[in-house]
C-alpha cells in the first residue's frame, strides 16, 4: 500500500454519518459484553460488519479515488511479474485453476491472465473469493472491459472449494485486513488491549485479560521484550490460510503481503506494533477514527502462516522480500524489453520507473512486503525464490 504521512482530511458528511452508525453497533457490542471488547471484535465490527464495514459498506476503497494504492494498482508489470510464479506452479501440476481471494478492483486478476494468455498458459478456471458485494461488482466490470473473451474461465465463489482441485492461490494485501488481537507487555505479564467508549462519542483502550491462549503461543517467550511494547497477534490468518489449501490437493499457495517473521515482529524494534490505518491516501495509528469509513491493517506474522501450514501438511516453497521476488521473476527485464520496443510516453516512461521504486526500494514497498509460497505435492525450486530465500528465518 503506498501513502502519505501528514494531517488527516476531513471526511464528508456521509462518512460521519457511516462512522457514526458502526460506533452505535460498537458501543452496542461492548454494553452487551460488560462495557468492552477485544481490539479484534472492534476491527471484524469496523471492517466487515454487513452493510457498515469499510470493506463491504460500498465506499471506494483502492486506487487514486480511494484511501490507498495497492502494488496492483500501482502497475500492470506487478501482476505481469507475479504471473511468472503462477505459470511455473500450473506447469507443475499439470495445469489447474487459479483462485484468487480478495481480489480488490480486479486489476491483479486483469493482469495475470492477461500474462498468462500471452504465455499462453491460461488456467482452466479463474476463480475469485472476495468478502464485498460491491467490490465484486467492480471486479466483474474490470474483467469484462479489460478481457470479455476470457468472461467464460472466470467464476466467482462463496467459498473455498469443496471438491479437491489443483492450482494456485493468490492473494495479495488479504491477510493484513484480517482481524488482529492487540495486547500489552507489563511487569505482571501479557494483558490484552480492550476496547471501550470514552465520555467524548469516541473509544479507548482498556487493558483486560487475555482473550485466547493462542495469543500468548503466538508471541512465545517475552523475554528481553520491554514492558509497556505494544503489539497485535493476528490469529485469523494462519487458520484462514489452512483454510485455503484445505481442498487443494496439488498446488501451492502465493502469499504476498506486509509482514515478517515473528522474530523480527514480536522484538523491542518494534515497541508500538504495526497497525496502521489509512483514509484518502493518508496513513496514521489511530484505530478508532472514522469506524467504517478508514482502513485497518497490521503487519502479518509469517512464521505463524507457515507453522499453522506445514501442521495441514504444506511444504514452504519460499519467501523473500516483495523486491527480491519481483526481481527473480524477471520485472526489471520485463520492464526493460517493454520500454525497448519504443513507442513509450515520456510520462509513461517516468510514471513506470516511479512504481518500480516503489514496488522494491526499501523505503517502498520493497523490504516491508514479503512473498511466501506454500506448497503441497508440487517440487522447487520455484522461480520467484531463486535468490535470497529467506525460509530459513520463519
Ligand atoms: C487491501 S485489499 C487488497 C485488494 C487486492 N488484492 C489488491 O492487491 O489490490 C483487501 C481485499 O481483500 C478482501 N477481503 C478481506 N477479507 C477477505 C476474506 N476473508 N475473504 C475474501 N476476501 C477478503 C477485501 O474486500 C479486498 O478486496
Amino acid at each position: 500500500m503506498e501513502f502519505t504521512e501528514s494531517a488527516l482530511p476531513e471526511p464528508n458528511d456521509a462518512e460521519r454519518e457511516r462512522a457514526e452508525s458502526v460506533a452505535a453497533v460498537l458501543r452496542d457490542r461492548m454494553a452487551a459484553s460488560g462495557g468492552a471488547i477485544p481490539f479484534d471484535r472492534f476491527m471484524r465490527t469496523a471492517l466487515y460488519e454487513p452493510g457498515l464495514g469499510y470493506y463491504v459498506g460500498g465506499r471506494e476503497r483502492l486506487g487514486r479515488g480511494g484511501d490507498f494504492v495497492t502494488a496492483p494498482e500501482l502497475t500492470p508489470f506487478f501482476g505481469y511479474t507475479v504471473a511468472g510464479q503462477v505459470v511455473d506452479l500450473l506447469a507443475r501440476c499439470g495445469g489447474g485453476d487459479v483462485l484468487e481471494a480478495g481480489a480488490g478492483s480486479g486489476a491483479l486478476a486483469t493482469q495475470l491472465l492477461a500474462e498468462l494468455e500471452r504465455l499462453g498458459n491460461l488456467p482452466e478456471r479463474y476463480r475469485i473469493l472476495e468478502v464485498s458485494p460491491d467490490l465484486k461488482e467492480r471486479q466483474r466490470r474490470t474483467l469484462e472491459r479489460t478481457l470479455p473473451h476470457l468472461m467464460d474461465r472466470v467464476e466467482w465463489l462463496e467459498d473455498f472449494p469443496a471438491e479437491a482441485w489443483r492450482g494456485v492461490v493468490v492473494a495479495n494485501e488479504l491477510l493484513d485486513s484480517l482481524p488482529v488481537h492487540r495486547v500489552r507487555i507489563t511487569e505482571e505479564g501479557l494483558k490484552e488491549l480492550h476496547v471501550a467508549p470514552n465520555d467524548s462519542g469516541g473509544f479507548q483502550w482498556r487493558e483486560g485479560p487475555v482473550s485466547d491462549p493462542r495469543i500468548a503461543d503466538a508471541i512465545g517467550s517475552l523475554d528481553g521484550l520491554p514492558a509497556g511494547m505494544e503489539t497485535e497477534v493476528n490469529l485469523e490468518a494462519p487458520a484462514w490460510t489452512v483454510q485455503a489449501a484445505e481442498s487443494l490437493e496439488r498446488g501451492g499457495v502465493l502469499l504476498i503481503d506486509y509482514g515478517h517473521p515473528a522474530a523480527e515482529l514480536y522484538s523491542p524494534g518494534r515497541a508500538r506494533g504495526t497497525l496502521m490505518c489509512h483514509f484518502r491516501h493518508r496513513a496514521h495509528d489511530d484505530p478508532f477514527y472514522l469506524p467504517g469509513v478508514q482502513d485497518i491493517t497490521a503487519h502479518v506474522d509469517f512464521s505463524a502462516v507457515a507453522g499453522a501450514s506445514a501442521g495441514a501438511g504444506l511444504e514452504l516453497g519460499g519467501f523473500a522480500t516483495q523486491a527480491q521476488f519481483l526481481i527473480n521473476l524477471g520485472l526489471t527485464h520485463r520492464v526493460e524489453s517493454y520500454l525497448g520496443a519504443g513507442g513509450v510516453s515520456d510520462e509513461e516512461q517516468l510514471q513506470l520507473a516511479t512504481a518500480l521504486k516503489q514496488l522494491t526500494l526499501p523505503q517502498g514497498m520493497g523490504e516491508s512486503f514479503k512473498a511466501l509460497l506454500l506448497v503441497r505435492g508440487v517440487e522447487g525450486p520455484f522461480p520467484g525464490f531463486r535468490q535470497g530465500d529467506r525460509a530459513g528465518e520463519l
